[in-house]
């Protein structure tokens, strides 16, 4: 049974295959697919686009979508994740999508092997179709050409499995990658980085800017975002002429992450991620449901 905890469990041919099935769904749609299967999202964190978008996906393929909605389920009246899952399971859904907000549940409901499970978002730990849909959009927009790629992420990294994910993954294409923080937001790592963006500017074909992940610091780091912003945004003075994209994974904080100009700016790939996020989506279903299934029967 294949689980999607984090991109590592994939081969980079699965990969490849992602992204190529990807390309083929956006230039046209395939039949239907997973005609009548049946998913579940379990969503214990709040999603805009990424529960969308994975339902976009299940339904452009053909399949059903049930959510359950965990503030009003029976996680809420003391029953065990894992026995809510379980009883989930019991009703024989083909897959189940997670999102929570500890690192390692999608791990420990996939080790129950009851049904693939997908994870939509874990803690600061992964978010591996977001790492997939912005690798399949540098993939598109640099024609293939992705090694060698310089790719400057700034902001919330310490706390952003977008980013946790994104690392992991683009590393193994040859990316390189640069991290811009202030010394709270950074993480341990063996990666070149930077406090301000002026410092690489000039060095980057890409920036991928995160948003603050207020949720997750125990105590206000920044009394003002303001200020913090100053440094950090992506704004018109900052990328002047420049051939530089810019992707964020959304939501974004508006004039704190990216500028209002940018976000309107050709060079901004933003909504281009969010398309992009349907397609992919629709490959890593294909892969878990259909093509490692008959591998695993046949
Ligand atoms: C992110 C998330 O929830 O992990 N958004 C997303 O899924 N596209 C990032 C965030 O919340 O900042």
């Amino acid at each position: 049974m294949q689980h999607l905890v984090d991109t590592d469990q994939l081969s980079l041919e699965q990969i490849f295959a992602i992204l190529e099935d990807a390309r083929r769904f956006k230039e046209k749609l395939p039949p239907p697919l997973l005609r009548d299967r049946v998913l579940m999202t379990l969503f214990f964190e709040a999603s805009t686009r990424t529960r969308s978008s994975f339902e976009v996906a299940a339904k452009r393929l053909g399949a059903h979508v049930v959510h359950l909605d965990p503030t009003r389920s029976s996680t809420k009246k003391g029953e065990t994740l894992e026995d809510t899952f379980a009883n989930l399971c019991a009703m024989d859904p083909d897959g189940v999508i997670i999102r929570h907000s500890e690192n390692d549940t999608p791990s420990r409901l996939a080790e129950m092997e009851l049904v693939p499970v997908i994870n939509a978002g874990a803690g600061n730990y992964a978010h591996p179709t977001q790492a997939l849909l912005d690798l399949f959009t540098l993939w598109e927009w640099f024609d293939g050409e992705v090694e060698g790629l310089r790719v400057a992420i700034v902001g919330d990294i310490v706390n952003s499995r977008v980013a946790a994910s994104d690392i992991r993954l683009f590393r193994r294409f040859g990316i390189e990658l640069s991290l811009v923080a202030p010394k709270p937001f950074m993480p341990i790592t063996n990666l070149p980085q930077y406090e301000k963006i002026e410092e690489i500017i000039d060095e980057v074909d890409v920036i991928m800017s995160l948003r603050a992940q207020l949720e997750r610091h125990k105590k206000p780091i920044f009394d003002d975002y303001e200020e913090y912003a100053r440094h950090y945004c992506v704004t018109e003075d900052l990328l002047d002429d420049r051939s530089v994209m810019v992707m964020h994974p959304g939501p974004v904080m508006r004039n704190i992450d990216i500028s209002d100009e940018i976000l309107d700016d050709p060079r901004s790939l933003v909504l281009d991620q969010v398309r992009n996020g349907v397609y992919v989506r629709m490959a890593v279903l294909k892969l878990l449901l259909l093509d490692s299934r008959e591998g695993t029967e046949s």
